[in-house]
């Protein structure tokens, strides 16, 4: 085994004969002498091989991604040939022997033109992809992630606990992957969401700190940063209370980032309500690390007299906009009729862009709120050459336009400061959320969360001890108190819709464990895989995981999902339709 990677040889390994193994990453053969590449884990380290040395002569037989063996002395390079770009920079190998230790055949992408590699064929050879070195240091970046948090929560007295994959399958959450079962025809496990009941039963066993480095498994549609499969950091603790948790979650991720970026976070993470991250940036994920908030002007049109702001007060809509400074000209007609049928996704249908001229506004609505220019431009301190986009629509609707929007409008004009991590906790949310198409409540985060209830309130007003921590836009985390208590437990399930047989049939094991003296309790867990991506600096999970599906949830290098032997069904007493 290596002593030192070859990446990492400096000074101190000057004078010292070496044998350094490792790819060959390129060849510079200059006839008299020549260059190789060498690449490990670590990196590179250049290798020097003299005309007259016996490693000379086999230098036409090397391809790139071979492995080789090199033997020879490490030098101290001159002065003037120091490569600071590569941390063996200083130095270089002076081969005497070179040994292949296995052929590589041509590669089918250069590792080094990344961009122009299509994903699938990345993943198809992803062992190779995982050669470039960006990758290679997203998965130790990773790592880094995984042990510091694991060193901390050890720290505290937290258990690691493993809980198991075949699992039940509940209603309420994503759909579930299903596993048949041989044993028990006709019956199913699923793999867990995440371990969600199982942590809380572990509360109820008395072990009072627990996490552990999960896989949890959702079958929902894709997106950049969610994965079927994804690893989450699953903590649960005993006799806390929310700022415990949030406390204990925030030392964590500062440990992290001063591991990672080594940057010592001191302030205490900003604290919003989810009714203010809605109000104020159409978001409950808010990325904070630029302006364009939203403003309410509901309340300066009261006397508007056409009748589309009219109609719409009456409709109980809202008018709601953003003002991009200095953006007048910044965007096309088809630009902005782009976001403005991407709006239409979030349920609202009336738009109007507006430019501040001369003190005045100018635009096709323009003349709709010319009793209100002064109030407007008051609201937005808008100067001269500022961009008003507004919305007309339901709150919530509104709300969430405007939040993709001043998104969009962010990333198009650069406004984005890159190099900030902005966390985030988003508290005080809603217990429960209204499902339209299932004409019932359903819960905002999960149905083991505790509410808060005051007297005269509808259900969709109670608020719960839940809260998310946010990173520059994206959900790294969620959690909430839970309750401990079975009729609070049962409260919850009838809230939701669900009848006695139901929650008996479904819960009846948990319901049971909550009667033989349950803990109060809550925890939280971190989305693993977007806390690295983020820290990556990355834009798609993928980027940070090993061997991920595909956007459509396919593994282009083990061919999966795939079809399976006609023996194996009939095992598992499944018979295919067609
Ligand atoms: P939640 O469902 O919010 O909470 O998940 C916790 C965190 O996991 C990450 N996450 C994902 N990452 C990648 N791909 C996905 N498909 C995906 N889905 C979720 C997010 C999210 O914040 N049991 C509760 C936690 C608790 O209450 O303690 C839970 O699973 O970063």
């Amino acid at each position: 085994m290596k002593e030192v990677f070859i990446g990492n040889y400096g000074l101190e390994q000057v004078g010292q004969k070496m044998t350094a193994t490792g790819w060959v990453a390129n060849i510079r053969n200059h006839g008299k002498l020549a260059f190789i590449e060498l690449r490990d884990r670590e990196g590179l380290l250049q290798v020097f091989v003299a005309g007259d040395s016996p490693a000379f002569a086999g230098i036409d037989h090397l391809h790139k991604e071979d492995v080789i063996s090199v033997t020879g002395e490490v030098v101290k390079r001159e002065n003037r040939f120091v490569n600071k770009a590569i941390k063996s920079g200083q130095v270089e190998l002076r081969a005497e022997a070179i040994q292949i230790l296995a052929n590589s055949k041509s590669l089918p992408f250069e590792l080094d033109q990344h961009a122009h590699t299509g994903e699938d064929l990345r993943q198809k050879y992803r062992y190779l992809d995982l050669r470039r070195s960006k990758m290679t240091e997203n998965l130790k970046l990773r790592h880094q992630v995984t042990s510091t948090i694991r060193d901390y929560l050890n720290g505290k007295d937290f258990m690691e606990v493993e809980t198991p994959y075949l699992t039940k399958s509940t209603p309420e959450g994503a759909r579930d992957f299903l596993v048949p079962s041989r044993v028990f025809k006709n019956q199913f496990y699923a793999l867990p969401q995440s371990p969600q009941m199982l942590k809380q039963l572990l509360m109820g066993a008395g072990l009072e700190r627990y996490y552990q480095v999960v896989r949890c498994f959702r079958d929902e549609d894709l997106r950049g940063d969610r994965q079927p499969e994804f690893t989450q950091v699953d903590m649960e603790m005993s006799f806390v209370s929310e700022e415990d948790i949030r406390r204990l979650v925030e030392g964590m991720l500062k440990a992290v980032v001063k591991k990672t970026h080594g940057l010592e976070l001191t302030e205490a993470f900003s604290t919003i309500s989810y009714e203010e991250a809605m109000s104020r940036f159409g978001s409950d994920k808010p990325d904070t690390r630029f302006g364009l908030e939203l403003k309410s002007l509901t309340d300066l049109c009261q006397a508007n007299e056409s009748l589309l702001i009219k109609k719409a007060l009456d409709n109980q809509e809202e008018v709601m906009g953003i003002c991009v400074p200095n953006a007048a000209n910044a965007f096309t007609k088809k630009q902005l009729s782009h976001f403005y049928q991407e709006m239409k996704g979030f349920g609202a249908s009336r738009f109007a862009s507006v430019t501040v001229e001369a003190g005045g506004l100018q635009g096709v609505l323009a003349s709709t709120f010319e009793t209100e220019v002064a109030a407007f431009i008051e609201r937005f301190k808008a100067q001269d050459g500022d961009l008003l986009l507004l919305v007309i629509a339901k709150k919530r609707q509104a709300q969430e336009a405007l939040g993709y929007l001043r998104l969009e409008v962010a990333k198009h004009l650069d406004l984005i400061d890159q190099s900030l991590l902005n966390f985030l906790w988003v508290v005080d949310w809603p217990l429960l959320e209204w499902n339209e198409d299932q004409n019932r409540y359903q819960a905002m985060h999960h149905p083991f969360t505790q509410g808060i209830f005051e007297d005269g309130q509808e259900p969709g007003q109670f608020c719960s001890h839940a809260y998310d921590i946010v990173l520059n836009g994206y959900e790294i985390g969620g959690g909430s108190l839970r309750i401990h208590d079975r009729k609070a437990q049962e409260a919850m399930f009838e809230l939701l819709g669900m009848s006695r047989e139901d929650y008996e049939r479904d819960f009846g094991f948990f319901l049971e464990a909550l009667e033989y003296g349950f803990p109060p309790h809550g925890g939280l867990a971190l989305g693993l895989d977007r806390l690295v991506m983020i820290l990556a600096g990355e834009e798609n999970i993928r980027q940070v995981i090993a061997f991920p599906k595909n956007g459509t949830g396919f593994d282009p290098m083990l061919e999966s999902p795939s079809l399976v032997d006609q023996r194996q069904l009939k095992d598992l007493h499944l018979e295919l339709k067609n």
